[in-house]
């Protein structure tokens, strides 16, 4: 398979929080329109691995990097990239919704605005297209001056979405974006990705196993900062290579 294909890849990828190595020579590959799901217990490195793909990791004081990530094959931790472009690029979607205290308007204006589009018409344009595509205008397109703190849990976390597209990133990372979410809410988010993978790329983090088999497809599963195995959501599923997988999948963990 030709290697654009492939929107993100690691590459001996090695992270430690002062001396503790939390990920350990790190491959792996991501798909381009493609769901890919990392799952594995608590603190296995997931968060600081998909905190990687757009470089939020920077931001933390007392971690250190080796190794490399590609984005459509250049290494982004390259000291000539923009870390700006990086985050266009590659958006990211938090655990607990984090509207910004404003509209729902402003709440997906806000990035095209940052990046510099100031035309009413194109903003409300970028709004409405990017609502729609978070499956969520319907719901607020009669009060889109009203704040985005009025929203509820699983419709600000649908803003949430909406404000990652409107910056049109090629990749949108998700960090357990369902876990505040109540069942009906989550149904709504996932069937979302499900739709979003036909113009992005989703890395989704996931503690809930039957959320990876349902929404993703690829998996892989982190055990103690190691990537143990890689490969197609059913094979992970229903026929995982590694003994560690199959003692997850089966809750006979720990
Ligand atoms: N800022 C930090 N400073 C020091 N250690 C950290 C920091 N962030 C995470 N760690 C440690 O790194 C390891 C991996 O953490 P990480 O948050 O990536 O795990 P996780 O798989 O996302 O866990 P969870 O499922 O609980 O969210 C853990 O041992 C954690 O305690
Ligand atoms: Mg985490």
């Amino acid at each position: 398979m030709s290697e654009n294909h492939y929107v993100i890849e690691t590459v001996d990828l090695n992270v430690w929080y002062g001396e503790s190595h939390v990920l350990k020579d790190l491959c792996m590959k991501v798909m381009r329109n493609k769901v890919t799901a990392l799952m594995g217990p608590s603190g296995c490195g997931k968060s600081t691995l998909i905190r990687c793909f757009n470089r939020m990791n920077d931001i933390i004081n007392n971690c250190r990097i080796k190794g490399k990530v590609l984005f459509n094959g250049k290494d982004i931790y390259n000291p000539n990239t923009d870390v700006v472009t990086i985050r266009k690029k590659i958006g990211m979607v938090f655990q607990k919704p984090n509207p910004l205290p404003k509209s729902i308007y402003e709440n997906v204006a806000y990035g095209p605005r940052v990046h510099g589009v100031n035309d009413r018409e194109t903003l409300d344009k970028i709004v409405e297209k990017s609502l729609k595509s978070a499956a969520l205008w319907d719901e607020v397109k009669d009060r889109l001056e009203d704040s985005a703190m009025s929203l509820s849990g699983g419709q600000q976390q649908r803003l949430c979405i909406a404000r990652a597209l409107a910056i049109e990133p090629e990749v949108i990372l998700m960090d357990e974006p369902c876990s505040a979410l109540d069942p009906i809410a989550t149904t709504k988010i996932e069937n979302l990705i499900n739709d979003l993978k036909k113009k992005y790329t989703v890395v989704i983090v996931t503690h809930n196993m039957q959320q990876a088999a349902r929404v993703s497809d690829y998996t892989g599963f982190l055990y103690l900062g190691q990537l143990i195995e890689f490969g197609p959501t059913k094979q992970i599923f229903e026929n995982p290579q590694e003994e560690l997988t199959e003692k997850y999948i089966t809750g006979r963990f720990g």
